[in-house]
Formats: structure tokens, C-alpha cells, sequence
């Protein structure tokens, strides 16, 4: 598939649910973290795709609220993977111009890897040419309730007057207030579901599931959704003028 760099209409914002590691490695004889190894390799990849594909903002689902649920070993070696996708990326992130980002709650993440984030985002803070931003520890609902109640601290402080609370209102606590809303979500692995991902901000979000598994989504397969959804025609609730 050929890449449209000049696309007018390509996705300014696209987020991934990045599904079907621990299958792509079962399907292989090997163990789950095998896959959720060759994930992590795909996710520099389809970042350096971005700029080339006219993605400015790209926002991939790496582990989500509802993960802790996953056996203590495939835990205990995603939060690994992390430490080491970090520590390992850092400098070659900085150099390509990514700014990176963490959404979700940090609490129950350990120090280690909770100080590795804080260092990338302060490394990257003045880049531009791509905004990552990785949903760790994070849940649509979660984020949705956190905000709830930081903004209903600030009514309770008399900084916030509830007649005015609207819907902006809430984006501005939310963990993407710095974010546009995505225009494109993906999931791979062929299952068709949003599994809590970006709730409040996909609501006008076209989504594309793919039967892809993460481990093999390359550089074409990302040009081949873009180009898909470039021909897409978007009307927000509106009619086509
Ligand atoms: C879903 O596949 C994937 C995850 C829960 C983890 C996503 C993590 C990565 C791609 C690793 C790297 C990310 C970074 C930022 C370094 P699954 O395990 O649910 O697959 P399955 O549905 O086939 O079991």
C-alpha cells in the first residue's frame, strides 16, 4: 500500500488498542510475554510511521485497569517490559522529536517505573514532531471518576461555580486535557470492542478493527487503516453540506 504523506484528511489523533500479543505467541508455541516482546518492538515502528502518515498525535492502550487481573507472572513481566522499553527508547525519542506522555492513574504503579515516566516526560517536553501518549494503569471509567472528584474539590473550594460545569468543564480534568479528541481508534486482533479505552474522548471517533495481531501490525498495515480512513466521511451528528 502506498503512503499518502499529502493526505488532507488524514487522522490528526489516532489511538490503538494494541490486542493480540499472548495469542500471536501461543500461535508460536511460546509464552505470552514472548508477544507482548515483539509488541514492544512494533510500537517504535508505528510511531516513526506517524509523521510520514500525517499523524501528529498517537495514543496506544499498554495496559489497562482491568490487566492487574492477568496472572501475577504476565504482570510482574509487562511492568518489566516497561522499565526496559523506557529506559532502552529514551534517547532515541528525544532525538526523533517524539514527546511522550503518560495517561492513567500512577498510584499503583511501582516507584521505579512511575520516576522512568516522570524522566521521559521532562526529556521529551520540548519535542513536537509527534506526541505519543501511553495509557498505562489507565481506564476510560477510572479517568472519568478522577476528574469527577478533582472537579468536585475545586466546586467544594469555591473555585469552580457548578451553574457553569459543561462538558468542557470535565475534559480539562481529565488526564488528556492537553489532547485533541482522537479522530481514528484501532483495534487489532479482530475483536470488535472498546474495552474502556478513551470513553469521553472517542465520541465522534471513527474506529477500525482490524484481524491483524499487535506483533504483526507493520508500517503498511498502519498506511492501509490510514488510507481507509481517509475515505471516510465524517459528519458529527451533521449532514454533508
Ligand atoms: C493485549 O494483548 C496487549 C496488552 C495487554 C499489552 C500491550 C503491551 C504491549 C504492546 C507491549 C509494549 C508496550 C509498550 C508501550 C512498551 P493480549 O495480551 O490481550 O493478547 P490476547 O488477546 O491475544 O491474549
Amino acid at each position: 500500500m502506498a503512503l499518502d504523506s499529502n493526505a488532507k484528511n488524514a487522522p490528526e489523533h489516532v489511538a490503538i488498542i494494541m490486542d493480540g500479543n499472548g495469542r500471536w505467541a501461543q500461535s508460536r508455541g511460546k509464552p505470552r510475554l514472548f508477544g507482548h516482546h515483539a509488541g514492544a518492538r512494533r510500537v517504535r515502528e508505528v510511531v516513526e510511521a506517524c509523521p510520514d502518515l500525517g499523524v501528529k498525535y498517537l495514543t496506544i492502550f499498554a495496559f489497562s485497569t482491568e490487566n492487574w487481573k492477568r496472572t501475577q507472572v504476565e504482570v510482574a513481566g509487562l511492568m518489566s517490559l516497561f522499565r526496559r522499553y523506557i529506559t532502552k527508547e529514551a534517547r532515541a525519542l528525544k532525538n526523533e522529536g517524539v514527546r511522550v506522555r503518560f495517561i492513567g492513574d500512577r498510584v499503583r504503579l511501582d516507584q521505579k517505573l512511575q520516576s522512568l515516566m516522570d524522566e521521559l516526560e521532562q526529556l521529551t517536553e520540548t519535542n513536537d514532531r509527534v506526541h505519543l501518549t501511553i495509557a498505562l494503569n489507565y481506564g476510560g471509567r477510572d479517568e472519568v471518576a478522577r476528574a469527577t472528584k478533582r472537579l468536585a474539590q475545586d466546586v467544594a473550594a469555591g473555585e469552580v461555580d457548578p451553574e457553569t460545569v459543561d462538558g468542557e468543564t470535565l475534559a480539562r480534568y481529565l488526564d488528556t486535557h492537553v489532547l485533541p479528541d482522537p479522530d481514528l481508534v484501532i483495534r487489532t486482533s479482530g475483536e470488535a470492542r472498546i474495552s474502556n479505552f478513551l470513553l469521553w474522548q472517542s465520541a465522534y471517533a471513527e474506529y477500525e478493527f482490524i484481524d491483524t495481531m499487535w506483533p504483526d501490525f507493520s508500517h503498511e498495515v498502519f498506511a492501509g487503516v490510514i488510507a481507509g480512513y481517509c475515505k471516510r466521511d465524517r459528519r458529527y451528528g451533521g449532514v454533508k453540506v
